[in-house]
């Protein structure tokens, strides 16, 4: 038994003419995590390679394609948590680096840290052999103009949830945070119950949207809580949810259980994502 479910980022409709190629992409991020599930890899490595996968896609806002912030410039945010350990690793406001889910997960196995920042994160990049990219590289023509244009409220941001064939669960996510942001922004994604969460007992969740909102509801470690009382995966994913809503939040979440279950839930006008699972179950959404 596996499970992975991939987002592609909750949002505004604006981007809806990308919506099948989204789709695509989503569900070749998910197969390409399955095909590591399905040959007895870990759940770690699953989500870490699906991220990978979504990062590389200009489509998406994360690695290359990130948003912009106010100075025109990509400052990149993800974090990766371990169900099966409860480690964590994450980094945010990082430069230089091409996939920073696995300057995270680096982070987590080869630091005593669980979040560096910055200057430091790109530093701890070069010391552990991750080669810097050029200047500007993760910029795409598309969010050049729209920062040039200002018309980012864009956001969105990629993630990545599983369970391996252990019953391990792991998660994953990565962004480029919000359009214009101000220089040293952090939003939710590098941040452990905000952004990911994976506790092997419970759940793995990963959020998307504006993390100004998501960060004040904790809303990955929601989902866990509410499969911790007991609550079905769905009914959890949605109760997060309207707790994100409440407060005016804008995002979504996917979420895994131990025992395969998969979930996901917004209240963003569109969100992209896929799901395979050893059944032979699998899908995309973008509605
Ligand atoms: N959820 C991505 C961000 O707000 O940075």
């Amino acid at each position: 038994m596996f499970s992975i479910v991939v987002h592609g980022g909750a949002g505004p409709k604006r981007d809806q003419e990308s919506g099948d190629a989204a789709r695509a992409s989503c569900l070749a991020a998910a197969e390409r995590g399955a095909a590591i599930l399905s040959a007895g890899g870990s759940a770690l490595d699953a989500v870490e390679a699906a991220a990978r996968w979504l990062e590389d896609d200009p489509l998406f806002n994360a690695g290359l394609g990130a948003v912009l912030n106010a100075d025109g410039e990509v400052e990149l945010d993800a974090s990766v948590m371990n169900g099966e350990t409860l480690e964590a690793g994450a980094v945010a406001v990082v430069k230089t680096v091409k996939n920073p889910i696995s300057l995270a997960r680096l982070v987590m196995e080869k630091s005593p840290h669980v979040l560096l920042v910055g200057e430091g994160a790109d530093a701890f990049a070069r010391a552990q052999g991750v080669p810097a990219i050029a200047p500007g590289s993760l910029v795409t023509p598309l969010q050049r103009q729209r920062w040039l244009e200002r018309t980012g409220a864009t956001h969105g941001t990629i993630g990545a949830v599983a369970v391996d064939q252990r019953g391990q669960v792991a998660a994953a996510t990565s962004t480029g945070g919000t359009a214009g942001k101000l220089k040293g922004r952090v939003g939710d994604s590098p941040l452990i119950g905000a952004g990911t969460v994976a506790d092997s007992r419970w759940a793995a969740a990963s959020s998307t949207g504006l993390g100004e909102f998501i960060i004040r509801v904790g809303l990955a470690r929601a989902v866990l809580e509410g499969v911790r009382r007991g609550a079905a995966l769905n009914l959890a994913c949605e109760e997060a949810i309207a707790e994100l809503k409440r407060i005016g939040g804008d995002g979504g979440l996917i979420a895994v259980t131990p025992s395969g279950g998969v979930g996901w839930a917004f209240c963003s006008e569109r969100m992209a994502g896929a799901f395979v699972k050893s059944t032979g179950e699998r899908g995309t959404f973008f509605d």
